[in-house]
């Protein structure tokens, strides 16, 4: 059988394993140490700001990053429903309420839907919004970048301009994509909103084993959620601790991975947007990304024609050594969030029903990229 084609998997052939073995070498393996502050500089100089807050995970981000946005239990926060559910759980362990919301063809978070929610199933009450049904205040909207593609920015902002939300970029598939369009053309995912999150898991463009970054256009909040990452610590001697604080800080060791990962980003995402063309080349029609931007094309998404040749095409394709999956299951269809409360959840069903992630690693090589399209034809009997 033919080697065995992963869907997405790290590419480790820098300076990874130097710098890993000296940050061990140094015993600097916990959470101080240079490669640190040095992996925060080389995201806040990529994505153009003037600084990043290393953390644990891309979770761990979007939590401290929803408690700095003031977001508490009496609070609603609109999400989309697909998405991977790291997105939703912050609000859950604050104790917030999420009100789910559909997507449009960017797989983003429709912003037309999200303008109509605003006006018909809320009010604004001494300049804050209501939703009418809860009579909660909603506090925030939480934007993913799906795939590296990007949500429309440009109305997301105007609408929460209008109506007063926080906005939180849930960039953590979306490291390396900008606008080159529009309001923000030029601009970073992850630099619009008030807060913005990346995540380095082991399926992203690069990976820190586990971690994530935070940015902000607010310095005092950033400054703000390094304090509360690190314990909340007041003194590093005498234990002084003035809030409820998290053990959310990025080690040493992951930051040497990540620091070396950050060298070959913009490599990484030159091969991602290469491989894209090729399977396009190969007659595989994946879905676009939007046009007015540059994206790093994290995720391939290819459409079978419904849920039941989404699944035959997987098994297929299993069956040949390829590994693929589907996109996640919706949010508001899971057990911890079954009750909530959806508006107008249409497309994303459609979706749901279609897409398969093929293989995307920057491993990946051209004559992989031609035997899946050449199993996607032969099983799809184009
Ligand atoms: C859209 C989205 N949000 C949040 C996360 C959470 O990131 P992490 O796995 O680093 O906690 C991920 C990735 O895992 C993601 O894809």
């Amino acid at each position: 059988m033919a080697d065995f084609i992963p869907l997405s998997v790290p590419n480790l052939r820098g300076n990874e394993q130097k710098y890993m073995d000296e940050a061990i070498r140094d015993e600097w393996v916990s959470t101080a140490g240079p490669y640190i502050k040095k992996m925060e500089e080389q995201v806040a100089a990529f994505a153009g700001v003037q600084e990043a807050v290393a953390c644990q995970s891309g979770t761990a981000g979007l939590h401290l990053a929803l408690m700095e946005l003031g977001v508490t239990c009496e609070d609603i926060v609109l999400v989309p429903t697909l998405t991977f559910i790291a997105t939703v759980n912050p609000a859950s362990y604050i104790g917030a309420t999420p009100v789910f919301m559909d997507c449009d063809d960017t797989l983003c978070i429709d912003p037309q839907k999200l303008r109509e929610y605003c006006e018909q199933e809320c009010e604004m009450r001494d300049g804050v919004l209501y939703d009418k049904q809860y009579d909660k205040r909603v506090r925030c909207v939480v934007p993913v970048h799906v795939f590296g593609n990007l949500a429309d920015m440009d109305a997301i902002m105007e609408i929460a301009e209008t109506y007063h939300l926080m906005v939180l970029e849930d960039a953590c598939e979306s490291l390396g994509s900008r606008f080159a369009a529009g309001r923000f053309a030029g601009r970073h995912s992850g630099t619009i909103g008030d807060i913005g999150v990346f995540s380095f898991n082991g399926n992203k463009i690069i990976t820190t084993g586990g971690g994530g970054m935070i940015i902000s256009r607010h310095p005092e909040m950033l400054a703000h959620m390094r304090y509360l990452s690190q314990q909340a610590k007041n003194d590093p001697f005498r234990f002084v601790h003035d809030e409820v604080g998290y053990n959310y800080r990025m080690t040493n060791i992951q930051a040497a991975l990540g620091v070396a990962q950050m060298e070959q980003l913009p490599g990484f995402v030159q091969i991602k947007n290469d491989n894209y063309a090729a399977y396009l080349q190969e007659g595989v029609p994946l879905w676009p990304f939007r046009e007015d931007i540059q994206s790093n094309r994290w995720f391939y998404a290819y459409l079978a024609p419904d849920a039941q040749a989404r699944d035959r095409l997987m098994a297929e394709l299993e069956k040949r050594g390829i590994q693929t999956r589907p996109i996640w299951q919706l949010m508001h269809r899971l057990k911890p969030y079954a009750g909530c409360k959806t508006y107008r959840i249409e497309k994303a069903v459609w979706f749901h029903d279609r897409v398969v992630n093929l293989p995307c690693s920057t491993n990946l090589t051209r004559e992989q990229i031609h035997r899946v399209a050449q199993a996607i034809r032969e099983i799809m009997g184009e």
